[in-house]
């Protein structure tokens, strides 16, 4: 049964102005329709950063701790929903059940990590140069926050942003993807439940074009966090430069796995599938190269066969299943597009390459694992991020080339090496250009408590996720208090103050 979606403004759930609504759909099942969303547009827009607008001065004045109270009821919220959200992302998203209830996990890790900053949120005291005065640094809110998600990760990536954004105090507008509208509804109602005020946290549903774009470029916006594609993330970026706006962007990555000849080959096998098919490749941070030492190529080429043509396609609600479907058609056509653009190039195709449709499959956007050896750096299959369960193999002589094979991309998110050798992990961890890197472990699942982002094309503007050096740097602003309490003119860099005064013997 298809459920009504809402808009949260100003506290009370409405339906848009105009009245009109689209479907979201199960991907595993393209018939299911799993709710019926208002088709929001600007009036709805305005209404909501209206509310948002109107919420913030009581916000920015709650004390930091208590708004870290209603976050931490928000995560108890959220684990006592935690199954029946886990299978609500399974059915609008498609990642298998044991995925999505660690998209939901990741939320509530994010909420009891932001509660706790309530009661830090530190900036600096320092020593004035001089006497009778003090000099701090404090952390404010930027305003109101326009906060949009991709359909991917559901409930950690609103999660990641909204916490952090109302722990500092900000008032938000919510714009989850439409693919995914009712999972951003019931994030939000738990937010709501938890018994944040009217107006702090506003949801409109819609897309991009409808929604989106108008909220970017919205005057009453003072902050952007986006998540999504390189181009629209560049269109945003460009917009928040243009409007003086705080932003960051998240966008895409090319990540990659080295393994290099005396890995633990059993290891990096289980990395690799996981890294690469997990969530169906359609992570940020999946592995989409394979950089692989020509000792141990076709030893770990033939391993991967093995473990991959065994992989269970399904149902993500099904027991058994390891990947699910692709997110819709547009994606299921992009992905195959790029199927046939590898083989054009010259990639051998060593695995899967066909849509999936045995059995009940037949109703999903289902690819079979994909994979490509003989791929070289230069190849659009090798360059472009794909997002879909397909993984390139690129065969290098040493370290040095796969270091430099890895660094050669417009993104640079996530990379992972496996070896044994301590001295190829520090030289990697060194000189590998992203992000993240990992070692000894697959490029995905970064953890909430550090900064998530990546270089080049991967993003711009602070990293999300973290606290200090992450999304505290993204959510408030610096402003620095000078307190004079000697009651007469002291001029800083001229006048020597006290200090001269005791040297010297002379007063004032
Ligand atoms: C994303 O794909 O945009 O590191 C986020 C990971 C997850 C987050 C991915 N914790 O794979």
């Amino acid at each position: 049964m298809a459920i009504p979606c809402k808009n949260l403004i100003a506290g009370g759930w409405v339906d848009a102005a105009a009245a009109e609504t689209f479907e979201s759909i199960n991907p595993a099942r393209f018939q299911e329709v799993v709710a019926v969303v208002p088709r929001s547009r600007e009036t709805d827009v305005d209404r909501a950063v209206g509310a948002a607008r109107k919420a913030l001065p009581g916000w920015r004045l709650t004390p930091a701790p208590r708004r870290g109270e209603i976050l931490f009821r928000a995560a108890e919220l959220l684990l006592q929903q935690k199954q029946t959200l886990g299978r609500l992302v399974t059915r609008e998203m498609g990642k298998v059940l044991e995925e999505a209830l660690g998209d939901v996990q990741e939320a509530i890790d994010m909420a009891y990590y932001m509660a706790g900053e309530g009661r830090r949120l530190s900036g600096e005291t320092v020593p004035s140069e001089l006497p009778d005065k003090d000099a701090k640094s404090v952390r404010v809110p930027v305003g109101v926050f326009a906060v949009i998600t991709p359909w991917n990760f559901p409930v950690a990536i609103p999660g990641w942003k909204t916490f952090a954004a109302l722990i500092c105090g900000n008032t938000v507008v919510f714009k989850p993807s439409s693919f995914t509208s009712l999972c951003g509804e019931r994030f939000a109602r738990a937010l709501q439940n938890a018994g944040l005020p009217p107006g702090v946290l506003n949801l409109v549903h819609g897309t991009g074009e409808d929604v989106g774009e108008h909220l970017v470029n919205h005057p009453g916006v003072d902050g952007v966090s986006f998540t999504g594609s390189w181009g629209v993330g560049h269109e945003v970026a460009q917009a928040c430069a243009r409007g003086h706006k705080a932003f960051t962007t998240e966008m895409g990555g090319k990540n990659a796995i080295i393994v290099l000849d005396d890995a633990d080959l059993h290891l990096a096998v289980e990395g690799i599938v996981w890294g690469a098919f997990g969530t169906s490749g359609q992570r940020c941070t999946a592995t989409s190269r394979l950089v692989v030492q020509e000792g141990i190529h076709d030893r770990l080429v033939a391993r991967l066969r093995e473990a991959t043509a065994a992989l269970k396609l399904g149902n993500g609600l099904d027991p058994g299943t390891q990947v699910g479907p692709l997110i819709n058609e547009t994606q299921l056509n992009r992905v195959l597009d790029y199927i046939r653009i590898g083989k054009e190039e010259g990639a051998r195709l060593v695995l899967g390459g066909h849509r999936y449709s045995e059995g009940d499959c037949r109703l999903g956007y289902f690819v079979e694992p994909t994979m490509f050896v003989g791929v070289t750096p230069g190849m659009r299959i090798a360059r472009e991020e794909i997002f879909g369960p397909v993984l390139s193999v690129i065969r290098v002589r040493d370290l040095d080339e796969a270091i430099q094979v890895v660094n050669d991309s417009d993104y640079g998110l996530s990379s992972a090496i496996y070896t044994r050798d301590v001295n190829a992990t520090a030289r990697a961890e060194r000189d590998l250009d992203t992000g993240i890197v990992y070692i000894n472990a697959s490029t995905i699942g970064a953890e909430i408590q550090l900064p998530f982002g990546g270089t080049r094309r991967t993003g711009f503007g602070p990293r999300e996720a973290g606290g200090r050096g992450g999304a505290l740097d993204l959510y408030s602003k610096w402003k620095v208090i000078y307190r004079d309490f000697s009651g007469r003119l002291q001029r800083a860099q001229i006048d020597k103050g006290a200090i001269a005064a005791v040297t010297t013997g002379e007063s004032g």
